[in-house]
C-alpha cells in the first residue's frame, strides 16, 4: 500500500518569481537551470546529506545543485553503463564520485561503514536508480538507527526490489509510477528505437517494413511499440499479463503466442525487466534477428550460457554495439551487449527528464522536513501539479498568468 504525507497548507506563490523564468527563446540548458533555481528558491535547506545514484548523461545533470540544497550531495554514484565521459569530467569538478557496485552495496557491514563515512554525522537521504540500497537496507537501518532518513527510488525495477523486501525499515519514496514520469517512459521508448535504428543503419539496414516483437507492454514497451509504429514497422506485442496484452491489441498492435512472437520477428525488443529471454528462447529466434533490451542485461536476459566455451556459439563483433552470434548455420545479433540500448547514444529525452528529477528532489525535501513512518510513499498530487506548472513556465511559457499555487508544509515551503 502506498502511504502519503498530505501537505499541511496551500500558500500563494508570488508572480514575479514565475515571470523571472519566462522566455520563449531560452536555450534548454538555461531553461533547466532556471527551473531548478526556482525550485531551490522554495525548497527548505536541510541539515541532511545525500548519496546520489545517477546516470551521468549530457543535459541531465542540472538537478544536482537543487538537490544539494535540500541534502548536501556527499557523493555521486554513476551507473556504470550510462556514464558519459565528458559529463563525468564536468560533474567531478564539483562532486565526489564513488564507484557503484551491486555486490558491495549488498554487504551490510560494508554499506554501513561507507554510509557512516559519507554522512559525516548527518542523517542521509539515499537517491537510488535501480534498488542498489535495497538488499542491505534493513540490516543497515538496524545497525545505524536514525542514520538513513529515507530512500527516493526512480525506476520500476528499483521499486520492485524495495517491494520484494519482507518489510521496509525506513521511508521509501517511489516516483516510478508518477504521472510526471510518463513522458520520460514514452521518450525512452523513442530513444531505444532511435538507437536500434542507428545501429541498423550502420549495417546498411532500415526499420520501415520490418516485423518486430515487443515483449512487455508496460510503460517502456508501450513507448517502444509507438515509436516503431511511427517508423512503419509492423508490431506484435507479447505480454504475459492479459490486461496489458488487451491494452496492446485494443490500440491496434498484433498478438502472438510467445514462441511465435519470437520466431516471426526480425527485431525483438525486450522490455519486461524480468529476464524474459534465456538460452532456450534464443533457439527460437528468427534467423538473422536483432535482439535489443530496455534495461541492464542481467535484468532483461538470462544469457550467461552464451559466453560459456561449450555453448557452440561463435561471436562476431560486426560494428560497435552489434555482436552477431552464430551456431548451426543460423545467427542472431545482440545489440548493446544486451544492456539498455538507448544508452549507446546518450538516451537523450529532452526537458522531460527535469520534471521527474524535480519530483525526486521534492521527495527528498519531504524526507528531510517531515516525520515519516517506515513504508512506501509517493509525492502528493498537489506537489506534482506545482512542479508541472513550474516546468511548463520554464520550458513552454504562455502569455497568460500562471496558476498561483504553492504547496507548503508546517515546517516551511516544500514547493
Ligand atoms: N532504458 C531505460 O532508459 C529505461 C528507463 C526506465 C525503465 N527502464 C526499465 O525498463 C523495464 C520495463 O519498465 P516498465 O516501466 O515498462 O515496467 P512495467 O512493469 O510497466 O512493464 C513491464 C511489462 O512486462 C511484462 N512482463 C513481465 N515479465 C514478462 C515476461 N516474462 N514475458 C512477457 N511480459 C512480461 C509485465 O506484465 C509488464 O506489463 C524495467 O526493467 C525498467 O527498469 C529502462
Amino acid at each position: 500500500m502506498t502511504a502519503t504525507v498530505e501537505p499541511a497548507s496551500i500558500v500563494e506563490h508570488s508572480p514575479p518569481q514565475r515571470s523571472a523564468i519566462r522566455s520563449m527563446t531560452r536555450p534548454p540548458s538555461i531553461a533547466a537551470d532556471a527551473f531548478f533555481a526556482e525550485l531551490a528558491s522554495v525548497l527548505p535547506r536541510g541539515d541532511a546529506a545525500s548519496l546520489v545514484v545517477t546516470h551521468l548523461l549530457p543535459g541531465q545533470m542540472n538537478f544536482l545543485p537543487a538537490l544539494g540544497q535540500v541534502a548536501e550531495v556527499s557523493a555521486v554514484l554513476p551507473k556504470p553503463k550510462s556514464a558519459d565521459r565528458r559529463t563525468q569530467d564536468v560533474v567531478s569538478e564539483t562532486h565526489r564520485l564513488d564507484p557503484l557496485d551491486r555486490g558491495r552495496f549488498a554487504d551490510p557491514d560494508w554499506l554501513a561503514s561507507y554510509l557512516e563515512d559519507r554522512s559525516d554525522g548527518r542523517p542521509m537521504v539515499l537517491v537510488d536508480i535501480g534498488g542498489y540500497f535495497a538488499p542491505a537496507l534493513s540490516e543497515v537501518c538496524r545497525m545505524l538507527p536514525g542514520l538513513i532518513r529515507g530512500v527516493v527510488e526512480d525506476t520500476e525495477n528499483g521499486l520492485r526490489r524495495y517491494l520484494a523486501l519482507p518489510d521496509l525499515a525506513c521511508p521509501v519514496y517511489s516516483v516510478a509510477r508518477s504521472p510526471l514520469k510518463e513522458p520520460e517512459d514514452r521518450l525512452v521508448g523513442e530513444a531505444i528505437v532511435f538507437s536500434v535504428e542507428t545501429l541498423l543503419r550502420r549495417l546498411g539496414e532500415v526499420l520501415p517494413g520490418r516485423q518486430a516483437t515487443v515483449l512487455g507492454f508496460g510503460k517502456i514497451g508501450a513507448g517502444i511499440a509507438a515509436a516503431l509504429h511511427a517508423r512503419h514497422v509492423r508490431v506484435v506485442v507479447y505480454d504475459r499479463d492479459p490486461i496489458r496484452q488487451a491494452q496492446a491489441v485494443a490500440v491496434g498492435y498484433g498478438r502472438a503466442a510467445f514462441h511465435d512472437a519470437l520466431t516471426q520477428a526480425e527485431l525483438v525488443f525486450s522490455a519486461t525487466g524480468n529476464r524474459a529471454i534465456g538460452m532456450e528462447e534464443l533457439a527460437c529466434l528468427h534467423d538473422g534477428a536483432f535482439l535489443a533490451g530496455a534495461t541492464s542485461a542481467d535484468d532483461e536476459f538470462d544469457l550467461a550460457g552464451l559466453v560459456r566455451p561449450r555453448s557452440g556459439f561463435e561471436r562476431d563483433d560486426v560494428v560497435p554495439g552489434v555482436a552477431r552470434y552464430m551456431r548451426d548455420g543460423r545467427s542472431f545479433s545482440l545489440l548493446g551487449s544486451g544492456n539498455a540500448v538507448n544508452f549507446l547514444h546518450t538516451s537523450a529525452i529532452g526537458p522531460a527528464i527535469h520534471v521527474i528529477k524535480a519530483e525526486i528532489i521534492a521527495a527528498a525535501a519531504r524526507l528531510v522536513t517531515l516525520p515519516h513512518e517506515p513504508g512506501l510513499y509517493e509525492v502528493p498530487h498537489g506537489t506534482r501539479a506545482e512542479i508541472a506548472a513550474a516546468w511548463l513556465d520554464a520550458f513552454q511559457p504562455t502569455d497568460s498568468a500562471p496558476a498561483p499555487v504553492t504547496v507548503a508544509s508546517e515546517e516551511g515551503a516544500l514547493l
